[in-house]
């Protein structure tokens, strides 16, 4: 036996998760040390306590939960161009960097392939991809710069997305130079005992760690080093399903230079108090995010004395970060929320099993746990017609879906 091979057995047993190298003869060389390198990557100490988490009920009953302040872009009349000019001058010295969270794959809206190769449906047929490069072009068009643009991928996703991108030459961008490529951490998942599922391939069964792993992710694979050296102060974070994300904003920009933010977030007003998105909050005196599903009515439909939604700043993954902020964030763990899944697997007797209801747990680390580190953070409430058009659905739903993000991008861009 290798001595890697010993040492992943001696920790297996040391976790009672023998059961991983079952089918280990069964597999190609090149697969065993794959089985290898996986195991002695694994935390398993930490898969040991999500799994006693699973157990927990981690409700936030116990928070004090308050609402934020916040500004109202269109609200701020002489300050607009103040905060914008501020934005504008550093922007044009090449102080902003943009990132696009593109882990995803596009199976809720029935396409297979990297999310941001989905086509909404415009007449020109371009992709997720395209529309946000198409935006980054002309805004850097307006400041004399190119933006740099950083995209997340997963591992899942990883070669198709930049198989994509070379076979549409970047958009114009230089890979390596302006576009750069990351890769998302992964966890494995369990079954409910808190066993390590394998996959078909033979291999530990991963899935994308959520989105709060791009703090670590932007750190671990040299990003903020690039950033530094391209002397970036501000990164943009925004998520590649909404179709109007606006990555370049000087006011927001302005604001957080002016007011010495660490982060600044934009925010809309919630369609009704039961959209599916999470809202701001304060969370023991902390900036946070109350995700929807934890949401309860009571505070949901509570107003304020004009009959505003008292929690009605909708977080729409626009979040604007100073560079130290990203540095620090990526250093410092976020709590995982677990999700119950279906997922195929294969039992200790070698049999593929195809579960017809959730029987595993993936863990997902979500981006705005990590705003509970910063003291100052701002948000900023723009308009969802300019600003938010998610495709998050099939056209099924009828809501965040391509033909409602479509007809936003039409009216937006006078396009019809
Ligand atoms: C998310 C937010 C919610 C917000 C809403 C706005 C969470 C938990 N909730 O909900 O507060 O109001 O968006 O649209 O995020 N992604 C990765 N890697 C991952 C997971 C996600 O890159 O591991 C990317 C996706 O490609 C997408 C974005 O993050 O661009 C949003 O992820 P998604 O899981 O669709 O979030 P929602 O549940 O819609």
């Amino acid at each position: 036996m290798s001595s890697e091979l010993e040492e992943a057995s001696a920790i297996l047993k040391r976790f009672n998760q023998e059961h991983i190298l079952n089918g280990f003869e069964n597999l190609v060389e090149n697969k065993q040390k794959k089985l290898i390198e996986q195991i002695l990557d694994i935390d398993f100490a930490l898969i040991d306590s999500l799994y006693a988490n699973t157990k927990n009920d981690v409700n936030n009953c116990n928070d004090k939960i308050e609402p934020m302040e916040y500004l109202d872009k269109y609200k701020l009349n002489e300050k607009y161009k103040y905060y914008e000019n501020i934005g504008k001058e550093a922007i044009r010295n090449g102080k902003l960097a943009t990132v696009t969270m593109a882990g995803g794959q596009g199976t809720r809206l029935g396409h297979n392939g990297p999310k941001g190769t989905f086509d909404i449906g415009l007449n020109s047929h371009k992709s997720l991809f395209e529309l946000l490069s198409d935006y980054l072009k002309e805004e850097g068009k307006k400041y004399d710069v190119t933006i740099p643009w950083f995209i997340m991928t997963s591992k899942e996703n990883n070669e198709e997305t930049i198989r994509f991108f070379e076979k549409n030459k970047f958009f114009g961008y230089q890979k390596d130079k302006n576009i750069f490529f990351f890769i998302q951490g992964e966890l494995p998942m369990i079954d409910t005992e808190g066993k390590i599922l394998i996959g078909e391939d033979g291999l530990i069964k991963m899935a994308a760690d959520g989105h709060g792993g791009i703090y670590e992710s932007l750190v671990k694979s040299g990003m903020t080093e690039k950033m530094r050296q391209l002397d970036i102060d501000w990164v943009f974070i925004g998520g590649v399903d909404n179709c109007l994300v606006k990555m370049v904003d000087p006011v927001l920009m302005g604001i957080a230079i002016d007011k010495k933010v660490t982060v600044a977030c934009k925010s809309i007003v919630k369609a009704n108090p039961h959209e599916k998105v999470g809202v701001f909050c304060k969370r023991n005196g902390k900036p946070g995010v109350i995700e929807y599903s934890e949401i309860t009515d009571e505070m949901a439909e509570a107003v304020d004395e004009n009959g505003e939604l008292l929690y009605g700043e909708s977080h729409i993954l626009c979040n604007l970060f100073n560079i130290e902020a990203v540095e620090r964030m990526g250093v410092t763990p976020l709590p995982y929320h677990s999700a119950y899944k279906k997922a195929k697997f294969i039992d200790t007797d070698g049999n593929l099993v195809v579960p017809d209801s959730p029987n595993s747990y993936k863990f997902e680390a979500f981006l705005f746990d990590a705003f509970g580190e910063v003291d100052d953070m701002a948000i900023l409430r723009v308009k969802r017609e300019e600003e938010f058009a998610p495709v998050k659905n099939s056209d099924d739903a009828g809501v965040d879906c391509p033909c409602t993000a479509r007809k936003m991008y039409e009216e937006f861009y006078n396009l019809k």
